[in-house]
């Protein structure tokens, strides 16, 4: 029996860890999938994914820089990925259309609820960030019934209107955008979904909102604890938890968005953990 083919694409590619992640899925659920990583050129993304469907691929997932565009190019698009505005995960339906999904705030949620037992319901929530990753978690987050959601960002305007865009969604839960400035008061959870992490850097925030019980999530990941966990954790908060399960957690949302089957996650993440990939 031939594998179906699927890959990721992004610029660059080489350090992805997508991968290694998605032939542990194979193998452990039995699927015939194989799966390559693709580094489109920056101006070749839509050029990319048309031959990789074309060639009989039957999905892909998406990275920087390319996950609006992959949004933008869809015929068509799942709930979640209308709203998040990028798609991280792209196949085709039973009609033949492109469809567009994004998996990372299930990811997220999964790791948060999954893996580390948290429960958001009537939770004090702080998101760092208004870009596009953090637009890509808000529909999740807000469905897991927080008493309160506060968007923070270097640039307030964006933040009020990553809260404006969602309203809709935020149901019972107070939802507000607002400079890191005017942020007061304890939370039980902050996420960091800002790119300073990348640069090394720690979005500047007011003393007095990391008490005993606060956890911290960083979304995103690297050998050493990141700043923003560090300053979490030297503020006297709880846990500081880095984003590789939720990479692991997106990536089995997206193989079971194509196969049916979701893989178990806990062993892969064990694996990464420990240095595999
Ligand atoms: P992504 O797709 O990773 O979200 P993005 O859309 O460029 O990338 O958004 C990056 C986010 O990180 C933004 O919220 C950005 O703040 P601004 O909207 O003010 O630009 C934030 N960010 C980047 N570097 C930062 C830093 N050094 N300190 C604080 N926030 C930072």
């Amino acid at each position: 029996m031939t594998n179906d083919l699927y890959a990721v694409v992004g610029h660059p590619i080489s350090h992805s860890k997508s991968p290694w992640i998605h032939s542990h899925f194979a193998r452990q659920t039995g699927e015939p999938v194989e799966y390559t990583a693709i580094q489109a050129p920056l101006e070749g993304f839509e050029q990319t994914v048309r031959d990789f469907f074309a060639g009989g691929g039957k999905g892909l997932n998406v990275t920087v820089p390319f996950k609006e565009q992959a949004w933008a190019m869809a015929d068509h698009r799942t709930a979640r990925a209308e709203k998040a505005g990028a798609a991280n995960t792209l196949y085709q339906d039973d009609q033949g259309r492109l469809t567009a999904d994004n998996t990372d705030g299930a990811g997220l949620v999964a790791d948060l609820t999954d893996n580390h037992g948290f429960s958001l319901v009537g939770e004090r929530l702080l998101v760092l960030g208004a870009g596009g990753a953090v637009r890509g978690v808000l529909g999740p987050l807000l469905a897991q019934g927080p008493a309160q959601v506060v968007i923070a960002n270097r640039t307030p305007d964006k933040a009020g209107r990553l809260a404006e865009l969602f309203a809709a969604e935020a149901g019972d839960t107070r939802l507000q955008g607002c400079g890191f400035d005017q942020l007061s008061g304890r939370f039980d959870l902050i996420i960091n979904g800002t790119s300073a992490s990348l640069q090394g850097e720690l979005p500047p925030l007011p003393a007095g909102l990391v008490g005993p019980g606060t956890s911290g999530y960083d979304m995103m990941y690297g050998q050493e604890v990141t700043p923003f966990n560090r300053w979490l954790l030297d503020q006297g908060g709880r846990l500081g938890i880095d984003g590789l399960g939720m990479l692991v957690e997106q990536a089995a949302e997206a193989f079971a968005v194509w196969r049916g089957v979701h893989p178990k996650t806990a062993p892969v993440i064990a694996a990464l953990r420990s240095g595999a990939s």
